[in-house]
């Protein structure tokens, strides 16, 4: 094969220069990337030993625009595992292309991560999902019209055809639940539809969804468990349902109202996240 179809296309150049950034920076070799939703940022407050670098000091990354989200790679270690957690995310609604809306995720696959850990706050289809419940993603429905694994493939990341069979990792979604048991924290599952937003969604379109079989829909975590798919990373996902979906209650959607419900949950999340590391660290 020749060097343009073996090596880094115009959606995946870059990455190597960001990677020399961070090594240049510290050595830490993270095994457990996480990625942290709106809020959810106390997470990272216990990391040990960190390094925080702000987005716009590595080559390449996308800044991060929503509210809530800090724009921050934090790198240490969690309970004996090393992290390299993101505090904040790309959205294809801000107008990121895919490919740059994996960038982060693509960077930690490159620095060595085999597990992902997502979160990111959705809205209830299943109408027995009140808001402040948790919920682990037990599969998708990709409705954002586009894929990062658009385009030429760079070989050295993954296969043209990635298999999505067990894209939210069985194994994990069982460590999920036994860590969320002995916390005792009610954890559900549901099958997550990726919307590209920026609206939220009418009431037909989630008695379309519902229709659909998504239990869950919100407007990110999709491009980044595909690219981490596509590099063989091992994906869980954790959903924290902030609102019922448009319809489901006879009340408007109200961001305000999001962020406030996820800052609630956010400790309970947060709880989930920090016992679940190091099970997923040794497994
Ligand atoms: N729809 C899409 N995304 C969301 C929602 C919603 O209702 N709530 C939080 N993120």
């Amino acid at each position: 094969m020749n060097e343009a179809v073996l090596g880094a296309t115009s959606s995946t150049a870059g990455l190597d220069e960001a990677v020399a950034a961070i090594r240049a920076r510290t050595s830490l070799e993270p095994r457990v990337g996480v990625v942290l939703g709106s809020g959810l940022g106390t997470f990272a407050d216990a990391v040990e030993e960190p390094l925080e670098l702000p987005y716009g000091e590595i080559p390449g990354w996308p800044a991060s625009t929503a509210v809530g989200h800090a724009g921050t790679l934090v790198l240490g270690g969690f309970g004996g595992v090393p992290v390299a957690v993101m505090k904040g995310r790309a959205h294809l609604y801000e107008g990121v292309p895919a490919a740059k809306v994996v960038f982060g995720v693509r960077v930690l696959g490159r620095l060595g991560i085999e597990s992902l850990v997502l979160t990111n706050a959705c809205g209830g289809i299943d109408p027995s999902l009140e808001p402040g419940t948790l919920v682990a993603i037990s599969d998708h429905l990709n409705l954002q019209g586009t894929s990062p694994l658009v385009g030429p493939n760079d070989e050295t990341l993954g296969p043209r055809f990635p298999d999505l069979s067990d894209a939210y990792d069985p194994g994990y979604r069982a460590l999920a639940r036994a860590a969320a048991e002995r916390l005792g924290i009610p954890l559900s599952e549901g099958v997550y539809a990726a919307w590209l937003g920026p609206a939220f969604e009418t009431p037909a379109e989630i008695r379309m969804l519902r229709a659909l079989g998504a239990d869950l829909v919100g407007m990110s975590t999709v491009p980044e468990v595909l690219a981490a798919r596509h590099m063989g990373i091992r994906c869980l996902a954790l959903s924290c349902v902030t609102n019922a979906a448009a319809g489901i209650l006879p009340e408007p959607i109200d961001h305000e109202r999001v962020l406030e419900v996820g800052a609630r949950a956010s400790g309970d999340l947060v709880a989930l996240v920090r016992e679940v590391i190091p099970a997923l660290g040794s497994s």
